[in-house]
């Protein structure tokens, strides 16, 4: 049974801000979620994170587990945590290109008050791009 389990969270320091820690974590995500079966896209917008998983209960967990013990943010809050028939995303991560556009065009002002709604749609809209 496959789930997807979508969070935000607030980045500390230059997470997702300086080039080079961004492709830190592409770099070990991609690496971890290939041999872990999970896919995934996350977004990084003024010090805001969201980040949809999807794959199995037990590679989930683990990575979640993983998350909640990096420095490189804090305040992780679980929007949707569900089953699901099959997945949506089909990359080991993707990140976001333009994530204020994909903001503006689901009429989220900021990540810190995104709604499980939004970021549903925010996913939804990420695969029509
Ligand atoms: C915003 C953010 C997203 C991340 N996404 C993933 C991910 O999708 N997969 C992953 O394995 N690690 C991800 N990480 C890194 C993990 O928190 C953790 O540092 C890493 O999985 C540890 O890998 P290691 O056990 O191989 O050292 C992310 C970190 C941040 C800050």
């Amino acid at each position: 049974m496959l789930h997807r389990v979508i969070y935000a969270s607030e980045a500390v320091g230059v997470t997702g801000a300086s080039t080079l820690s961004v492709a830190q974590i592409l770099g070990e995500s991609e690496r971890n979620n290939r041999r872990d079966d999970l896919t995934s896209c996350v977004m990084f917008h003024e010090g805001h994170i969201l980040q949809a998983i999807e794959g199995a209960r037990v590679d989930i967990d683990r990575l979640v587990r993983r998350l909640l013990a990096d420095p490189r943010h804090t305040g992780l809050r679980i929007l949707s945590d569900s089953p699901i028939p099959r997945r949506r995303l089909d990359d080991p991560i993707f990140l976001c290109p333009d994530a204020a556009a994909l903001l503006a065009k689901v009429g989220v002002v900021c990540l810190s008050r995104v709604t499980a709604n939004e970021a549903e749609a925010l996913l939804d809209l990420r695969q029509a791009a």
